[in-house]
């Protein structure tokens, strides 16, 4: 975690830019899409309770869950625009502003979930964070955080075979690597933001989506979702990130304490993805509503072998260096 640390000792040291720590609080808003009971739902709250902590009451984290301030179609903007402090959303959603993020689309990148934290830790990943595409916005990345991999659900029969794909529709979270994975498998897909893919699954808009154990069990798409394939062919990840004028205005000890806060509570996000996951497929499984079917490996090898033009289309977008770079960490 030293990037924390690294974006945490950068920024002003003082003169008149800074916030005023005398009589209020700096207020820090950290808005998200996911429940208060999700993986990240948690996280937040944690990392509200640690700079409370930490700094004395001289910063308060106001967190937001549930896409109750800020959707997906709009908080990135309002962190561009300084509306809101901090944001954690799943990394392909910063498709808007480096398509290079949709890295974690690319199918079957990753091989578990100790290569995503060598991922995140890593000099590839940083160059993410600390792009000038985001300097130039006015934000910037300062850790990943983790959800997990993704599995397919949907409502018309199970998906073991590429072929049972055919003429089914998706929900994508975002960009065009998830439509492409879809057209792939000969299905279709829709963008919706995650605050409204609930109803778009009940009323039938789309078929299935894919999601983490965590955000299927939270969101409670097993009322509204039949099959359930584990098929763990992409990832969900995310990224904390920060409005870069008011990071830097923050005076220099609290930005600090801030920061080790972070530090803090990523290590417990972590630690929550895997735990937090784990204990959602068992309710998944325990609701008796869908049918869950586990891939052989010749399965999930063909499925993997029906996406791999989505290398070609979008391999020189994401760029070698990512790809690469995440293959050479296994
Ligand atoms: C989704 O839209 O499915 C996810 O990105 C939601 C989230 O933040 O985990």
């Amino acid at each position: 975690l030293a990037l924390v640390v690294a974006a945490c000792s950068e920024g002003s040291t003082g003169g008149s830019g800074e916030q005023k720590t005398d009589d209020k609080p700096i207020v820090i808003k950290f808005s998200h899409v996911t429940s208060i009971d999700s993986v990240k739902g948690k996280a937040a709250e944690r990392f509200a309770e640690l700079v409370a902590e930490k700094t004395g009451g001289k910063a308060k984290v106001e967190v937001y869950p549930s896409s109750q301030l800020y959707g997906d179609n709009d908080e990135l903007d309002a962190l561009v625009s300084g509306n809101v402090h901090m944001i954690a959303p799943s990394v392909t959603k910063m498709v808007k502003l480096d398509p290079r993020w949709q890295y974690v689309d690319m199918p079957f990148l990753f091989e578990n979930q100790a290569h995503a934290q060598k991922f995140f830790e890593s000099d590839v990943a940083k160059s993410l964070l600390n792009s000038d595409k985001l300097a130039g916005n006015d934000i910037m990345g300062l850790v990943f955080w983790e959800n997990g991999f993704k599995h397919f659900t949907n409502n018309k029969h199970q998906l073991q075979k590429p072929e049972d794909f055919k003429g089914l529709k998706f929900r994508a979270q975002a960009g065009k690597v998830l439509e492409a994975q879809f057209n792939a498998l000969g299905a279709g897909s829709a963008t919706i933001s995650f605050g409204e893919t609930y109803a778009a699954l009940q009323q039938g808009t789309v078929d299935g989506q894919e999601n983490t154990y965590n955000n299927i069990d939270t969101q409670k798409y097993q009322e509204v979702q039949k099959y359930m394939t584990l098929s763990e062919h992409g990832r969900l990840d995310y990224a904390v990130f920060v409005n870069k004028p008011f990071w830097d205005k923050m005076p220099e000890d609290i930005r600090t304490q801030v920061g080790e806060a972070l530090k803090e509570a990523t290590e417990l996000e972590w630690q929550l993805a895997a735990d937090e996951n784990a204990a959602s497929l068992e309710n998944i499984k325990k609701s008796g509503k869908v049918e869950v079917l586990e891939l052989t490996d010749e399965e999930r090898t063909a499925i993997a072998e029906a996406l791999d033009p989505v290398y070609d289309e979008f391999g020189e977008t994401i760029t070698s260096e990512l790809i690469d770079g995440i293959r050479n960490l296994k």
